[in-house]
């Protein structure tokens, strides 16, 4: 606990009337909606305040990407990651999700495969097809709850139309922090078969586990940089998903060239709010950022002590991010969410990550609201198991 009282995650927010994604979905319910993964916290004051003065300013006109915005990324992976990134390398985007859409039209053609390992991202599972891919999903190997890349039935379903692969790391649901020794392994089969990595890093500021860190593919070596579309974004982390602003680090030209030409036409810049706080963002935040981890790392902790205590359901703590993965496999319900949801809870389902018997249970959240909704939870499980 450093940082975290001069901060506050406690005082709830409400969100409600705001037409936030997450709220809405249960509007007129008394359901605790834990699922789609944005925080209920506010952003750090910086962030707010950027934003403040530039609305002040009052024209909107369409934005370049800032000069010291591309100064400031460049210095931001040089000192976080010792990862020396040139500025024309850096490709804004107005979503991650987007350059995943992009990323599958830019790299092969109709009918070749994509693949990635399951559970996952639901956006993983889906932007193959809509670029006219097919999707080869590698089940991922789970031993007491860790989850692990399976290399050797990853590379068995490795086809010779294979592509691409997208890698989620940190990764989204399973919160796994990948070691170099995983990255390299992967790299190395990736390099072997000549496939392009789409590695998507959103996730890379919210490391809970203070013995990992987060190493971006594209630092293992430069011929694995050469192969690589790392997607970054400012979102997750300081929670502003609403405000758009992603980019893509491509230090490969060839590459860069065909990410940018299936843009074209289609991809709008990111808007002028989004720049302005991913600014703010990465130089101002540091504090924030400390004591935002410390709180969650606390959230995960009652979280796992809950779910332990709970009957037939378990999990094991994230490295990463602020989503529980929760195995209800043996709780014999044919529909977890909808179980949770008629107690007061609403989780996301596994299937919907192609990990059915699984829900994700988002934690960033003011602890009190956090604990209401675990004790919901008990109360049904342990009704369940009388
Ligand atoms: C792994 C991953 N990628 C991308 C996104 C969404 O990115 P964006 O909102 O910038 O499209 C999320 C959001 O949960 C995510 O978990």
């Amino acid at each position: 606990m450093k940082n975290s009282n001069r901060f506050d995650f406690d005082t709830p927010v409400d969100r409600r009337g705001t037409a936030s994604l997450k709220w809405e979905r249960y509007r007129s319910h008394d359901i605790i909606p834990m699922w789609v993964a944005d925080m209920d916290f506010k952003s750090p004051p910086e962030v707010i305040e950027a934003i403040h003065k530039r609305a002040a300013h009052g024209v909107f006109g369409y934005t370049l990407p800032p000069e010291e915005l591309n100064s400031l990324i460049v210095s931001m992976l040089k000192k976080t990651y010792a990862w020396k990134v040139a500025p024309e390398w850096l490709v804004w985007l107005p979503g991650l999700v987007t350059g995943l859409n992009v990323a599958c039209r830019a790299v092969g053609q109709a009918d070749d495969d994509v693949m990635t390992a399951v559970p996952i991202y639901p956006p993983f599972l889906t932007a193959p097809r809509f670029s006219r891919r097919n999707l080869i999903k590698v089940p991922m190997k789970e031993d007491g709850g860790y989850w692990q890349f399976d290399f050797d039935r990853l590379e068995q379903m490795i086809t010779p139309n294979t592509r691409m692969f997208i890698l989620c790391n940190p990764h989204n649901p399973v919160g796994r922090v990948f070691s170099r020794t995983e990255l390299a392994e992967l790299a190395a089969i990736c390099h072997k078969y000549e496939i392009v990595i789409c590695s998507d890093e959103i996730h890379c500021g919210l490391i809970l586990d203070e013995e990992k860190v987060h190493i971006p593919t594209a630092t293992l070596d430069a011929e694995i940089a050469d192969r690589t579309i790392t997607l970054m974004a400012p979102s997750k982390t300081y929670n502003i998903p609403g405000l758009g602003c992603a980019f893509a680090v491509i230090s490969n030209k060839k590459l860069r060239e065909q990410f940018k030409k299936a843009m074209a036409g289609i991809v709008p810049m990111p808007n002028t709010l989004g720049y302005v706080a991913t600014m703010a963002a990465f130089s101002e935040c540091a504090e924030w950022h400390e004591a935002l981890l410390d709180y969650l790392r606390v959230n995960l902790e009652t979280v796992s002590g809950a779910i332990q205590k709970m009957p037939l359901i378990s999990m094991t703590p994230a490295e990463a991010t602020y989503l529980a993965w929760i195995d209800m496999r043996s709780s014999g319900l044919k529909n977890p969410v909808k179980f949770f949801e008629e107690a007061g809870v609403g989780l996301q389902d596994g299937a919907e990550f192609a990990g059915p018997g699984f829900a994700r249970l988002n934690f960033g959240c003011p602890r009190r609201l956090l604990k209401k909704a675990l004790n919901r939870m008990k109360t049904a499980i342990n009704n369940l198991s009388a």
